[in-house]
């Protein structure tokens, strides 16, 4: 029997992100290739036209899985019904603007947008903040949407994630999908901690440690992460515009890991135990996701911070005890003090 259509919101939906974004929703990509969808599309007055244009060209493309289209520019109308929510709306920065100035933006932007999330959508809607600054975004979406619960907002890093496996696959030359278990932890933002120290790489004798088979730390410790960090820059740099077409697909491989499960996801939380008993023998699949912070790994409680996870039943569990090294710690707590500012500066623009 066909599934019932699942009600997907993209904010900002008109900008560029959206535009890659939306024909991917349409086609499956993100919920899966027997999913139905009604994709409901936000963004303000001055792009509604631009907006129908992308409806339009929806329209156009005939795409099997997509079962209706809301264009729009009232945020109930968008919120209402929704199951998915990916906030790609946002206010950039501008030439001249102070950073509070930009922050001040967004935190009445996502004040506004929560309370019609919390109020409009679905029972367990889940949501993803894409719009920088995305993990305090996601903050702020959190305290004004008290009736969404903490486990369902959640911030993407995973465009971070992806850009540090094709990194080292193209070190290793070896297919990326072969490369797992890379970690970026904490804000997106340059701060950020791209680790390898658990990644693995799939190698006809076994899974064996990236550092092992790169053995170069020197790259590892220096290089390979300031390219992560810096690979948004490198891109503008290059295309004379921000990151789009990564943007969109990480968007979709978050949701559709947080629903349909990481690889070995269900099995791994019964035996956790027994998976990470050994460090070395790691078998399952973590990825990494902005999450409300439990206190795990020292990091503080209450920020929006970026944890290797597993998904299973469209829960995500921060990965346990992997063991962080001295170096590690350094940058684990100061990606955590960023957070803690920008935190502090965001509740600073809503007094
Ligand atoms: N987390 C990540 O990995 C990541 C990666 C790339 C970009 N980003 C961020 O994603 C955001 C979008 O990037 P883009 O390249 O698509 O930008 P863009 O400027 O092309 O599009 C943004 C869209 O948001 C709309 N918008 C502004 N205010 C809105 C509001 N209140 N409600 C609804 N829509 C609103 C704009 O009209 C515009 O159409 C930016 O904040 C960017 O920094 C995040």
């Amino acid at each position: 029997m066909a599934k019932e259509p699942v009600r997907v919101l993209v904010t900002g939906a008109a900008g560029q992100i959206g535009y890659a974004l939306v024909p991917m929703i349409a086609r499956g990509v993100m919920l899966g290739p027997d999913q139905p969808v009604i994709l409901h599309m936000l963004d303000i007055p001055p792009a509604a036209e631009a907006l129908n244009g992308v409806k339009m060209e929806l329209v156009d493309a005939a795409f099997p899985l997509l079962k209706g289209v809301v264009a729009t520019t009232d945020v109930v109308e968008a919120c209402t019904g929704v199951s998915i929510a990916v906030m790609v709306g946002g206010f950039p920065r501008k030439e001249g603007m102070e950073r509070k100035d930009v922050m001040s933006k967004n935190v009445a932007i996502y004040k506004s947008q929560a309370s019609a999330l919390g109020s409009y959508a679905a029972a367990n809607c889940k949501v993803l903040v894409v719009a920088n600054p995305a993990n305090t975004n996601a903050l702020i979406l959190k305290e004004f949407a008290p009736s969404i619960s903490e486990k369902n907002i959640t911030c993407l890093t995973r465009l971070d994630h992806n850009r540090a496996l094709g990194q080292v696959s193209e070190r290793l030359n070896v297919p990326v999908s072969d490369v797992k278990n890379v970690i970026i932890w904490g804000n997106h933002s340059s701060t950020q901690y791209p680790d390898v120290n658990h990644a693995t790489v799939k190698t006809p004798a076994g899974e064996k440690p990236v550092r092992e088979l790169v053995a170069n730390d020197e790259w590892l410790h220096g290089e390979f992460i300031t390219t992560v960090q810096q690979r948004g820059a490198a891109i503008i740099k290059a295309r004379k515009l921000s990151s789009a077409l990564s943007a969109a697909s990480s968007a979709c491989d978050h949701i559709r890991d947080w629903v349909l499960g990481t690889p070995e996801g269900c099995i791994e939380r019964k035996h956790s135990l027994l998976i990470f008993s050994s460090v070395g023998t790691l078998q399952g699949t973590w990825v990494s996701m902005g999450v409300y912070s439990d206190g795990s790994y020292n990091v503080p409680a209450g920020l929006i911070y970026s944890f290797p996870v597993t998904c299973c039943n469209g829960v995500w569990t921060i990965v346990q005890g992997l063991p962080i090294d001295d170096l590690s710690r350094k940058k684990l707590d100061l990606t955590a003090e960023e957070l803690t500012e920008e935190k502090a500066l965001a509740y600073s623009c809503l007094s």
